[in-house]
């Protein structure tokens, strides 16, 4: 295959111009064109801004500045304000906006269920009945403007449903991945003082069913346990048509079993009167129609908890006005949208990627998307190919653990289908290395697709460093340049500014209108973990590199944090479950490469006095991990630590961890440590399969 559009360039690696009949249609067509409008930008903020808000609908203007910012500790708190005063509804401008534009018929979303057999669509005008209704339920169930709304659900159209309806209402939404254990869920219910939550009764994912009202049943019962009652669970009937739902009694009985029921689907749920509701029960008897509650562009829209480094989850706040503008803008530059698109990010809603680029960004530019609740490899390895081509999906949007993964089944799965819809294939979450862009590019794209590495955070709200399609010459394993509104710095230690090729810390010098506001009802923890290191910026707390050629390169985290399959995980959260185990005194976890999930989790674990280290053991500390978290932050590798490399001070040093757990025995300077043969023991204790 004659690859036209990439060369090689003075410093050997790979350049991609742009995909020519791609440029021809973009809205931003050439490097000059993308530097003149980040010119603009970033010099007059406000009036770049100011002109994008005027696509969407407000019911009155900014009442003061449009733009106010404080970066500085030493100045005050830190503070960011997009257009205060300024009343809109986001959920409005997602819907009613465009069905009064025309749009009412145009497919919002197609909908893919984990069995290939199971698909539905929703209009524009068909959503916002949905969301008015359950708009109405809600304000039944007495919720209203400012409370917080859990949400556990699964990849369905009534996911999108709920949290517009939040919206709506002004209601804050706190989706939590479903994913997470009880525990995980009752820790972010109990911190946003949800009063209610709205999940499901199960779903597959794959050839697994999950029991997810089982996990809300189990997280309500902490929650009351702490003294915070959670008075109404809406559950969605998605899984059982009514004779395949076993009511059960509160010890978890059987109380009668259906004839019906095929004991592969059978799903025992408990049902607490008074507190669990039927979704479709509430929505037979409410009104399509609900007028939008008035809010100020300042008011939170939603929290999403992110892992922190002290192990205690942040709820990364985030408001409407700003949010709204930055997430439509990011998805129509980066995915260069046109009306005629199909879209799909195959991200799950329960993460940030889900709520900026299959909910909000999307409907804010009046975008047909896909939900998709199935995995990648169910029924086979071929799965995301042969939805492209059901739907003729134009531009796609998924992770590189996606696509390591997928690789190595081979390109057959792929070549199976014809993928010629495709247009721009857009990769998120953590670093891509150069093989996996390439596979990506050159099997699933034909060599004619853009490629697009977004870099961005939950923190960020939206596409931070990214290539535009049609503008931007793409090196494999670099997210490029900045979008518009975006200042990135590299910073060495001491706080100085690198200029030209580097390498340093990631830090950003003014806001965009969707960076986080604050972390929920912490403002000092918001100020401590992202403006305390370097006054005066946001620090990611990623590391970067700049090339020659000024294209900035994401070499990952540089706090003790670990990206496992993009989903990001502090060390402090594994260490915590771990030592809760009765054997356990002391346990340390470290980040380690893994060919697909990019990173995965080694910990080293030291046992009480005379507490033996088994197989049973070890199995029983990925247990309590998985029930701890969630399934996906089970550890790969544990090993048996008699003592751990300390400081004199007793600081941990995960350094050195970081190298036992590789294997590497160019350990660099260990004169701080406390007591030095304590190393050997440990690469003695590797595991075998380490
Ligand atoms: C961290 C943020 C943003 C949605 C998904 C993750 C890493 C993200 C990239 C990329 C290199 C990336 C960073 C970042 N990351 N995208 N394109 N290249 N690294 O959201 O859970 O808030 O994680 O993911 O380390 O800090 P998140």
């Amino acid at each position: 295959m004659a690859e036209t559009n990439d060369h090689s360039v003075a410093n050997g690696a790979l350049l991609f111009d742009p995909p020519s009949n791609l440029q021809n249609e973009a809205h931003v067509k050439s490097m000059q064109q993308y530097q003149k409008m980040y010119k603009q930008s970033i010099e007059d903020p406000e009036t770049f801004w100011r002109e994008i808000s005027a696509q969407f609908y407000w019911k009155s203007p900014p009442t003061g500045k449009f733009f106010e910012y404080n970066f500085d500790v030493g100045k005050g708190p830190i503070s960011i304000k997009w257009m205060a005063g300024a009343k809109t509804n986001i959920c409005y401008n997602m819907l009613d906006r465009h069905i009064a534009n025309g749009l009412g018929d145009k497919v919002a979303f197609y909908w893919e269920g984990n069995d290939p057999n199971d698909f539905g669509k929703v209009t524009y005008s068909e959503l916002l009945a949905r969301v008015c209704k359950f708009s109405n339920v809600l304000k039944n169930l007495g919720i209203s403007r400012g409370d917080r709304v859990a949400i556990y659900m699964p990849m369905i159209l009534d996911l999108s449903v709920a949290m517009l309806a939040c919206a709506r209402i002004g209601a804050i939404h706190s989706i939590v991945f479903a994913g997470y254990s009880s525990e995980s869920l009752a820790e972010r219910i109990l911190d946003a003082t949800c009063s209610a939550i709205i999940t499901a009764d199960g779903v597959w994912r794959g050839t697994k069913l999950l029991n997810l009202k089982k996990i809300v049943d189990d997280a309500l019962k902490i929650c009351d346990e702490k003294g915070h009652r959670v008075e109404k669970c809406v559950v969605v009937r998605h899984l059982s048509p009514s004779d395949e739902v076993v009511k059960t009694n509160v010890n978890g009985d059987i109380e009668e079993e259906p004839e019906a029921c095929r004991p592969s689907r059978k799903l025992k749920i408990n049902w607490q009167a008074g507190r669990d509701i039927w979704w479709h029960e509430m929505m037979t008897s409410v009104s399509t129609e609900c007028e939008p509650e008035w809010m100020d562009a300042e008011d939170p829209l939603f929290m999403l908890y992110t892992s922190g480094s002290t192990g205690k989850p942040k709820g990364v706040l985030h408001t409407i006005g700003g949010y709204m503008l930055y997430t439509a803008t990011t998805f129509k530059f980066v995915f260069d949208y046109q009306p005629e698109d199909v879209y799909w990010c195959t991200a799950d809603v329960g993460w940030i990627t889900g709520h900026s680029y299959v909910t909000y960004g999307p409907l804010g530019n009046g975008a047909t998307g896909l939900i998709f609740e199935g995995t990648p490899f169910y029924p086979d390895a071929g799965r995301f190919w042969e939805i492209v081509d059901k739907y003729r999906v134009t531009k796609f949007y998924t992770a590189p653990t996606a696509i390591r993964a997928l690789m190595k089944f081979g390109d057959d799965f792929v070549n199976k289908y014809k993928r010629d819809s495709l247009k721009i294939l857009g990769t998120v979450g953590e670093p891509i290395n150069p093989e996996a862009w390439l596979w990506y590019y050159r099997v699933v794209g034909n060599s004619k697709c853009a490629i697009v590495d977004t870099f961005w955070q939950t923190e960020t709200g939206g596409h931070v460093l990214t290539p535009l399609p049609g503008a931007t010459p793409t090196k494999p394993g670099s997210a490029t340049f900045p979008f518009f509104g975006v200042i990135p710095a590299l910073l060495t230690e001491e706080g100085k500014v690198i200029e030209g090729p580097g390498e340093g810390y990631l830090v950003f010098k003014q806001p965009w209108p969707s960076l986080m506001r604050t972390v929920y009802g912490n403002q000092e923890r918001f100020e401590t973990t992202y403006f305390k290191k370097f006054p005066g910026y946001y620090c990611t707390g990623d590391g970067a590199k700049r090339d020659e050629d000024g294209y900035i390169w994401i070499t990952g985290r540089i706090d003790d944090m670990v990206n496992v399959s993009g989903h990001l995980l502090s060390t402090a959260e594994v260490e915590s479950a771990l030592i809760t185990h009765k054997n356990v005194a002391e346990a340390a976890s470290v980040s380690h490469p893994h060919s697909i999930k990019g990173e995965c989790i080694y910990c080293f674990v030291t046992l009480k006095q005379g507490a033996e280290y088994t197989n049973d053991l070890v199995t029983e500390l990925k247990n309590i991990v998985r029930a701890k978290i969630g399934p996906f932050a089970q550890p790969d590798f544990l090993q048996n630590a008699p003592a751990l490399p300390k400081t004199r001070s007793g600081k941990i040093m995960r350094r050195i961890l970081r190298k036992i757990a590789v294997g590497d025995r160019n350990l660099g300077d260990t004169s701080t440590l406390a007591d030095e043969s304590v190393i050997d023991v440990l690469f003695q204790n590797r595991p075998n399969n380490a």
